[in-house]
């Protein structure tokens, strides 16, 4: 079974999918840390991110550099042995990703690893995929499909908060105003953009709590698929 749940940054793709994992016992794919892993090599190689040719080949390179370890507390990522879980989820890297993730070169080179992954996790006990085209172009004939929405100042609090008990400063207009560019570069790309696919089950998760979105999703599956 496949299950795609996309939308756009801080809306609660990531939460949802990993609680409805534990809950069915199924794999899981965050497919955005694939292009914020891209957008790391970049920066470490000193890549020039509009250079196509230059983030295609960090994008091809990632996949022979990068690993998923499994640990008691989830997975870790590694590239070149160093893992980089926490620098991947920096904002910088976070916006760089949506640069380099709006060039089709890129794209194609990571749309085999994430296809492959879906149809054999999915073929075993079952696949979570998060991301923002899994439903529409990653896995089209997926089993279930969600598309997360939120109000862009929830998202925006949503992510203070969260640096806030990481210990660390956050500026709420600026995190609202990198969060509204990378949405609409997301949005507005050529290739795969962020779009609902025609048979996605919207979810408005903006007034609504973890364990509200996550009985709103098991109601979906459930009926869909009788699981
Ligand atoms: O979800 P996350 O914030 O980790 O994604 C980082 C960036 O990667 C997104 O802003 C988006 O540009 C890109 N991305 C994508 N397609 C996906 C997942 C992420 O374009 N399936």
């Amino acid at each position: 079974m496949i299950i795609t749940i996309d939308g756009p940054a801080g809306v609660g793709k990531g939460t949802l999918s990993k609680n409805l994992a534990t809950h069915l016992g199924f794999h899981y794919l965050d497919t955005g840390t694939l292009y914020r892993a891209t957008a790391f090599i970049c920066l470490k190689d000193n890549c020039d991110l509009q250079n196509t040719q230059q983030t295609a080949k960090a994008a091809i390179s990632l996949l022979e550099r990068y690993d998923f370890k499994p640990t008691e507390a989830g997975f870790c990522t590694f590239i070149d042995g160093e893992n980089v879980q926490r620098s991947l989820r920096a904002d910088e890297v976070g916006s760089a990703a949506s640069v380099v993730a709006a060039q089709t070169e890129v794209r194609q080179a990571l749309k085999a690893f994430q296809q492959q992954f879906a149809q054999e996790k999915g073929a075993d006990k079952g696949v979570i995929m998060d991301g923002r085209d899994t439903g529409t172009a990653i896995c089209p004939d997926a089993d279930v499909k969600f598309f997360l929405e939120a109000d862009p100042k929830i998202r925006a609090e949503r992510r203070v908060k969260e640096l806030q008990d990481m210990g660390k400063s956050a500026n709420f207009d600026e995190i609202y105003q990198a969060m509204v560019e990378r949405d609409a570069r997301d949005a507005n790309r050529k290739t795969d953009p962020l779009i609902p696919a025609k048979d996605a089950h919207i979810l408005d998760t903006s007034m609504l709590c973890v364990e509200e979105v996550l009985q709103k999703a098991l109601s979906v599956i459930t009926s869909e698929s009788g699981k």
